[in-house]
């Protein structure tokens, strides 16, 4: 190949992304504090210990907005998730300064959903009511179980009883309500969990998100493993959760997420459409689209050290461009999560770069019977649902070569 022919070869893979207009974007709010650590948790949650510094926390995060916000200057947000960690930890008067405060520094789409995660042990009607006053109108309720015995196991700070009083409550006063329910829980029968789905479903909640507990590393779980049920179990467990859920009413349109019609998690559909977001907090995580770029940013993880960092202007412990060969696979990881896929020209519409850059991946997908392809769409089979994880890999690619 000529110098010249060369050149142009590697101008062309190095080229970013181009937008007809940036993706929708959405803000998230990280609060890292817990009761009680969970033994099965990875996610970075602190055990609280006395007091949480929330006047603190709250300023830090308004400090974190305003250093942020030449990233996102001028766009709309379209949802805010306040999550944790326990967010419902901290009083409704703090979480009214914070919502007061992102209003007045970004502008929210006249109905944008504000959703904040709540734990039945951190539960008082009144705290509840005054979330509500203070613009959250989505509350998702981490019951897990319905089971006594399970919630022992698991490690939770409520009883059966103290999920039951949350969840009433919560459809009062939200009516827009999500459960976090898991399955496959230690030595769970198929009919223990015919029993957990049928207490959810006696409540009718527009949103039920069932998540197969998972040993995750760096937890005490992993350290000391419960009896889980066998793979073979749980998939029969799986299965009769989801029937169940199904034949309620509810549409499984996502992975874990189950949702009356036109009640799907608008906050959380924006990532799996490979939307922006704007993640502030110890430790949250951003996606941000520019003209010329995509880039991933993280903040410091620990509370203290995020309190500094916020301090000193600099919260950020990572801030990368998103490589070329890398956006396929991250656009995929999240798109195929949804059962009815994505349109095939959303795409060049949230990455910036025409869908012939996966041609030969989606070719090989197709061959293997784990997706549908008509050239309106992009959908997993039932077969790409099942072998998530070895479908979304068929997207993985090494960094590409110069020559
Ligand atoms: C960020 S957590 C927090 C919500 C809230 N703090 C709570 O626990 O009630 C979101 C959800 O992830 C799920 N989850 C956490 N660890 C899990 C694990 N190891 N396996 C499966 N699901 C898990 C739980 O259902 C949890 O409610
Ligand atoms: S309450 Fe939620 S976030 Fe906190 S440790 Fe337990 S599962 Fe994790």
């Amino acid at each position: 190949m000529t110098a010249r022919a060369r050149g142009i070869v590697e101008v062309m893979r190095t080229e970013g992304p181009r937008f007809a207009a940036l993706p929708p974007l959405a803000l998230y709010v990280h609060i890292p504090w817990c009761l009680k650590k969970c033994p099965y948790c990875d996610f970075n949650s602190h055990e609280a210990r006395g007091e949480v510094p929330e006047a603190l926390y709250v300023d830090a995060l308004i400090a974190d907005l305003e250093l942020a916000l030449p990233s996102i200057w001028g766009r709309k947000v379209v949802s805010v998730f306040i999550g944790g960690g326990t967010p419902s930890l901290f009083s409704a008067a703090a979480i009214d300064r914070l919502l007061a405060a992102i209003r007045a520094r970004v502008p929210l789409v006249p109905d944008a959903e504000v959703t904040l995660e709540a734990n039945p042990g951190t539960f008082e009607r009144a705290k509840f009511a005054g979330f509500f006053g203070a613009g959250v109108n989505r509350l998702s309720l981490g019951i897990q179980s319905f089971d006594a015995r399970q919630l022992r196991i698991l490690g939770r700070v409520h009883d059966a009883d103290e999920a039951r009083r949350a969840a009433e409550a919560a459809l009062m006063i939200f009516g827009n309500v999500n459960f976090d329910l898991m399955y496959a829980l230690p030595e769970q029968t198929v009919a223990e969990a015919e029993a957990d789905v049928a207490a959810a479903l006696a409540f009718a909640a527009p949103h039920l998100s069932f998540y197969q507990l998972t040993l995750e590393p760096n937890t005490l779980f992993h350290r000391y493993p419960p009896p889980l049920p066998d793979d073979e179990a749980a998939a029969d467990i799986e299965a009769v959760v989801h029937a169940r859920l199904m034949a309620a009413g509810y549409r499984h349109y996502e992975t874990s997420a189950h949702a009356h019609p036109g009640r799907e998690c608008r906050h959380n559909r924006n990532y799996w459409q490979f939307g922006d977001y704007l993640g502030i907090g110890a430790g949250a995580h951003s996606k941000l689209s520019f003209a010329d770029r995509i880039v991933r940013q993280v903040r410091h993880k620990q509370p203290k050290h995020y309190l500094e960092a916020v301090g000193r202007g600099t919260p950020l412990v990572e801030d990368a461009i998103v490589a070329r060969e890398d956006v396929g696979f991250e656009f995929m990881l999240n798109a195929l999560r949804l059962t009815d896929g994505v349109p095939a020209a959303l795409f060049a519409e949230r990455t910036g770069y025409p869908l012939t850059l996966v041609q030969r991946e989606l070719a090989k997908a197709e061959a293997l019977g784990l997706i549908e392809r008509d050239p309106a769409r992009i959908r997993p089979t039932e077969l790409g649902r099942r072998f998530l994880n070895d479908l979304q890999a068929l997207f993985l690619r090494e960094p590409e070569a110069v020559e």
